[in-house]
């Protein structure tokens, strides 16, 4: 078995595919299971969340608390307390004009006024949320209008990050992937098929598609999203697409197609494979 085949084996085994053609049979110790064990919250987090705890009168964690909480095995990372209105931008992993047939301008332009208005949102948004809960006069379907912007830009900001992430490669799917997703989809290109008949059917409108892996059913599937906010329970996002217009508009007008083509040709394969190997 050469070395990118025993990747290829590893990668797929723990997850434990229950549809599709895969005849794997993980034993009890290969299955996905999430072990909450010591939990570790960042002094910034930390210090974050008991300020906004005081100002709401709702929460309130000593300092003390830093300390990291035992249970019984695994461990669970938080980067970010509740309210965080400190989200930055996070810069592309490329030079915007690396990109294969997406003009820089195009995507620094996404880049900085799309995803990046969503982040000053979603931090203002938070801010609103503190002063808000602190308000005991203020009508519960009205503090909900805040927690709606709140979902839409959450949404916006974590799928934009996965997009340009997911981008900058040469867009050759390595043997390993190809055997992956063939174990689920039938073959790969079925997979990509689908995918790009997704996209398509957005085309002109908004949205988004997501390979990603379902938890519940563990399985790999293609969805389709109409927007940030809904999307697939459970799922692990593999390989994220904006379908917005704005992700094409300037380069190709209502050539939808051919917006495609240049995704699939700069998809960061190393990248999705990285995220199948953290699910495990
Ligand atoms: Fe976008």
């Amino acid at each position: 078995m050469s070395q990118r085949a025993r990747r290829a084996h590893a990668a797929a085994a723990p997850l434990h595919f229950i549809s599709g053609e895969s005849a794997m049979k993980p034993t009890d110790k290969q299955r996905n299971v999430i072990d909450i064990g010591t939990l570790s919250i960042s002094r910034r987090s930390m210090i974050r969340g008991t300020v906004a705890g005081i100002t709401a009168g709702v929460l309130a964690i000593p300092a003390s608390a830093e300390a990291q909480f035992r249970t019984p095995s695994g461990s669970l990372q938080i980067d970010a307390g509740a309210f965080d209105d400190t989200h930055k931008l996070k810069p592309l992993p490329y030079k915007a004009a690396a990109l294969k047939g997406l003009s820089a301008r195009l995507i620094e332009s996404h880049w900085s006024n799309n995803y990046g208005g969503s982040v000053r949102a979603l931090n203002a948004t938070n801010k609103r949320l503190v002063a808000a809960l602190a308000d005991h006069d203020l009508p519960a379907f009205t503090y909900n209008d805040l927690k709606r912007e709140h979902l839409m830009r959450t949404g916006s900001v974590v799928l934009h990050e996965l997009y340009f992430d997911n981008m900058g490669g040469d867009g050759t799917a390595p043997a390993d992937a190809r055997c992956l997703i063939a174990s689920s989809f039938g073959d790969f290109d079925r997979w990509e098929s689908e995918y790009r008949r997704i996209a398509a059917g957005l085309g002109g409108g908004s949205g988004w598609v997501v390979f990603g892996y379902n938890r519940h059913f563990r399985a790999l599937e293609n969805y389709w999203m109409a927007d940030h906010m809904h999307s697939p329970a459970t799922t692990v996002p593999l390989l994220v697409m904006d379908m917005y217009e704005h992700s094409y508009q300037m380069d190709y007008g209502a050539a939808t197609a051919r917006y495609i083509d240049a995704f699939f040709a700069n998809i960061n394969w190393d990248r999705v494979m990285a995220r199948i190997e953290a699910i495990r």
